[in-house]
């Protein structure tokens, strides 16, 4: 099937305290959002990319981003505005998956891409790339209440690939009914639907500190 992507990369990025949102932070003499769209472009069945921007975005005319398969949207106050402002101008017949991945994750593989969408495909249904947790995990205010069970633990990554129209319906009646929705799978989970879990790769950071650049930096130039 014909698959959209979305890219949400109308945030700020208040926590790396730089002049700009982080997305147009440079690495590798390309922004983070330059990295973050390619690997999806490389995936063949990816026939268009909506890029949620801030309407007043002053930054993304600079990039080299023209791709004709570039769809821009406006971006809302929160992450899952911008992505269903997104999804409301997908054509879900043509598009009948998507994919929704952060602008601020610029090191994913095209394999684990690959390997998402296939065994997403597999069993009929949506999914998210993600990572076990390794360290102890400790539920607690001050003191310590409880160790939590590590082993049914991942770190939630992006991309997250669902059905386009369950996507869709289900962000807006999670919206609707005021649930907290920090990314696709928990809209899912919220409406009932199954999410799959897909093992990736745990370099697939997210920037959202300053020393967070100079870890993507240093993982790109390891021979990945
Ligand atoms: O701030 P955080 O790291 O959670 O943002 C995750 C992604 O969501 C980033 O790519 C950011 O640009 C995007 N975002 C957005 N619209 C917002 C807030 C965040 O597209 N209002």
């Amino acid at each position: 099937p014909s698959i959209a992507a979305v890219i949400p990369a109308a945030g700020v990025g208040k926590r790396m305290q730089a002049d700009r949102p982080k997305q147009y932070l440079r690495l590798h003499g390309k922004t983070i959002l330059e990295h973050s769209v390619k690997p999806l472009l490389a995936i063949e069945a990816v026939k268009q990319l909506y890029l949620a921007l801030s309407p007043d975005d002053p930054y993304f005319a600079a990039t080299s981003l023209t791709s004709r398969q570039l769809i821009r949207v406006d971006g809302g106050a929160e992450r899952v505005n911008s992505v269903l402002n997104a999804l409301m101008q997908i054509d879900a017949e043509q598009m009948p998956w998507v994919l929704v991945h952060d602008a601020a994750r610029p090191l994913v593989r095209v394999e684990d891409i690959e390997q998402l969408i296939s065994r997403c495909l597999a069993v009929g249904h949506g999914g998210i790339l993600a990572t076990p947790v390794r360290d102890t995990m400790k539920r607690g205010q001050t003191l310590v209440t409880h160790t939590v069970e590590r082993n049914e633990l991942w770190h939630a990554l992006t991309p997250q690939f669902f059905p386009t129209v369950l996507l869709r319906q289900s962000i807006a009646a999670a919206l609707a009914a005021g649930v907290t929705i920090t990314d696709e799978a928990s809209a899912m989970e919220w409406a009932g639907e199954p999410v799959l879990l897909v093992e990736g790769h745990s370099d697939n950071l997210k920037i959202t500190r300053p020393a967070d650049l100079q870890l993507a930096a240093f993982y790109l130039e390891q021979n990945r």
